[in-house]
């Protein structure tokens, strides 16, 4: 239904409309005005104006249920039960449901406002008159012999040598800005997608900086180690250090649950990335009877007799295992690269 459809006695009073202006050499471009008012179904029919209410309200309503919703799931849900939702795939059931139901909350909110305004709330049509954009000849006149006097006394008439040097200053300048671009490059490539271990590197004591043997790491302890061959003075030691850093626990391997994990230990000792998969602070606490640690940074905490994987915080993926074994002579020694990039969002980035 149109305002067209609504018998001419029910329509509220005609409002004023601007009238177009002509254009002339002061005003060059003139004021088409506003077009005719068109008047809402709700401004004219009550039913209408009924239906656009319950609308409101239905979508208010559906907020509400969606936030009892939330709070249902967040008591009800285990935080590490897992569902297929087509076609993302697996998903913590948890985080999805306080996902949709927290989104359905705010978006029926959020649409039941608009719809009031679109429908309910006065339509009053308001022009606010731009003022006039150039100065009065006055203030241009007086900028103008401001400007002139300024040039004067800077005497950069007389002066062509200040003059050109200036100009060359001024136009020089911005290319210290251009030239600091550079420094933007080069891009990684696929240096963050290895790091320096490789099948048959030892596995160093960072505390000690003596190779590692198997019969070093006793069950309940937590070592951290580095390549062999890196050392503190080399000049990519940090760079190299934050991607390759293990921690190193030996635990009963009737306790380890992943199978992967099992394979890639020996005799339960596991070795892990020392970066939290959440923004890459280095982890450092142990808990030996539950076989968790914990990053300090955002609690992020890793089951490490299950693969390493988060069982609570904000980290969102398992920390990467280092397969290892031992040479002939007893040492704890790499089996290749992490399987897949280590660190924060390198995830996401495919
Ligand atoms: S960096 Fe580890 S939880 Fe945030």
């Amino acid at each position: 239904m149109s305002s067209q459809d609504i018998p001419e006695k029910n329509l509220p009073a005609a409002r004023e409309t601007t009238h177009g202006e002509v254009a002339d050499e002061q005003h060059p471009f003139a004021d088409p005005g506003l077009p005719p008012h068109e008047h809402r179904v709700q401004d004219i029919d009550e039913q209408a104006a009924k239906r656009s209410e319950r609308s409101v309200a239905l979508l208010f309503t559906l907020s509400m249920l969606a936030t009892v919703a939330f709070i249902a799931a967040f008591v009800a849900i285990p935080h590490d039960k897992a569902i297929y939702v087509f076609p993302i795939g697996h998903l913590n059931a948890l985080n999805f449901a306080l996902g949709v139901t927290l989104g359905v909350a705010l978006f029926a909110i959020g649409a039941g406002a608009v719809h009031w305004a679109r429908t309910l709330m006065s339509d009053v049509e308001v022009a606010d008159e731009r003022h006039a954009i150039a100065a009065d000849p006055e203030v241009r006149a007086k900028v103008h012999a401001d400007f002139k006097q300024g040039a004067k006394e800077s005497v950069i008439g007389r002066r062509k040598l200040i003059r050109t040097t200036m100009f060359g200053a001024l136009s020089l300048v911005p290319l210290s800005g251009v030239v600091l671009l550079r420094d933007l490059g080069p891009l990684p490539e696929d240096k963050l997608r290895h790091t320096l271990w490789s099948k048959g590197k030892l596995l160093v004591n960072m505390n000690t900086n003596e190779p590692l043997r198997a019969s070093d790491v006793a069950v309940g302890s937590l070592t951290f180690a580095k390549p062999e061959g890196l050392e503190e003075e080399d000049h990519a030691f940090q760079n190299e250090i934050a991607k390759a850093a293990l921690m190193i626990v030996r635990i009963q391997p009737d306790d380890i649950k992943d199978k992967r994990e099992l394979e890639w230990s020996h005799e339960g000792i596991v070795a892990y990335s020392k970066i939290c998969t959440h923004v890459g602070c280095p982890i450092s606490l142990y808990e030996q009877q539950t076989h968790h640690v914990l990053c300090p940074c955002h609690q992020s905490t890793f089951d490490l007799a299950d693969g390493a994987r988060v069982i609570f915080g904000p980290a969102g993926h398992a920390l990467p295992q280092l397969r290892i074994g031992v040479n002939d002579e007893g040492y704890l020694e790499a089996l290749g690269d992490f399987a897949e990039p280590v660190g924060p969002a390198f995830w996401e980035r495919g």
